[in-house]
């Protein structure tokens, strides 16, 4: 059996590592406490019966919009070990993050990259969770290669309006969207 379940300050380091097996964009541990200080909502691992960190999902809320820009999630990092995959767990890491970010943070859509050729990752987002490509970039990763720039809607437009201007007694944010209290991303690309 493996759970999912919010991860834990405690679960950093096993994610960082579970990141260095797993994808060749790697992460000082200080960007894990930035995204788990910010938005603890939106950090998932999977477990498994052992206590064993076998998956993770890494997320953020987007900071610094220009008022004309809807409020969105992003997701920054995904990963399953190599033995626990097609089992459904990115599946389910991600349906968590992506019910965060809107019920939580009020997020519009969620936006993410990933590399052309990686058809495990294309699958999921597209097949599985429905994504759509949005944009791609070019020369976007350090080798070289370009990333799709995909996005799935969360809310549609007139519900998130209803939300906003209607009955607040029934949809409190426990955060609120896109709050920029810390401006200290790391550079390069995520
Ligand atoms: C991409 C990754 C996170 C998928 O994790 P996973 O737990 O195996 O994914 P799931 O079991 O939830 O798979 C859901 C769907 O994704 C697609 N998919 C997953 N692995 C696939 C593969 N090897 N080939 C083709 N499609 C695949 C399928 O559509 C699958 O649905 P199905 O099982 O009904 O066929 C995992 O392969 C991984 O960690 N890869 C290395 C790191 C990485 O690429 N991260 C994403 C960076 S953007």
């Amino acid at each position: 059996m493996v759970c999912i379940r919010q991860a834990t300050m405690d679960d950093l380091l096993s994610m960082q590592a579970c990141n260095l097996l797993c994808l060749p964009e790697n992460y000082q541990m200080k960007y894990y406490f930035y995204h788990i200080l910010s938005w603890p909502q939106l950090l998932y691992v999977a477990e498994d019966y052992g206590g064993k960190i076998v998956g993770y999902v890494l997320a953020k809320m987007e900071e610094e919009l220009s008022p004309s820009e809807p409020c969105h999630g992003h997701i920054t990092s995904l990963a399953v070990v190599r033995t626990h995959r097609k089992l459904g767990l990115a599946t389910k890491l991600m349906t968590a993050a992506q019910n965060a970010m809107g019920g939580v943070f009020g997020a519009e859509y969620v936006s993410l990259h990933v590399r052309r050729s990686n058809r495990a990752a294309f699958n999921l987002y597209t097949s599985t969770l429905g994504y759509k490509i949005h944009d791609i970039e070019a020369k976007y990763y350090a080798d070289g290669e370009d990333a799709y720039d995909m996005r799935k809607q969360l809310k549609e437009k007139k519900v998130q309006q209803q939300l906003q201007h209607g009955n607040h007694h029934h949809h409190h944010h426990h955060g609120s969207c896109c709050s920029g209290d810390s401006k200290s991303g790391p550079a390069g690309k995520q």
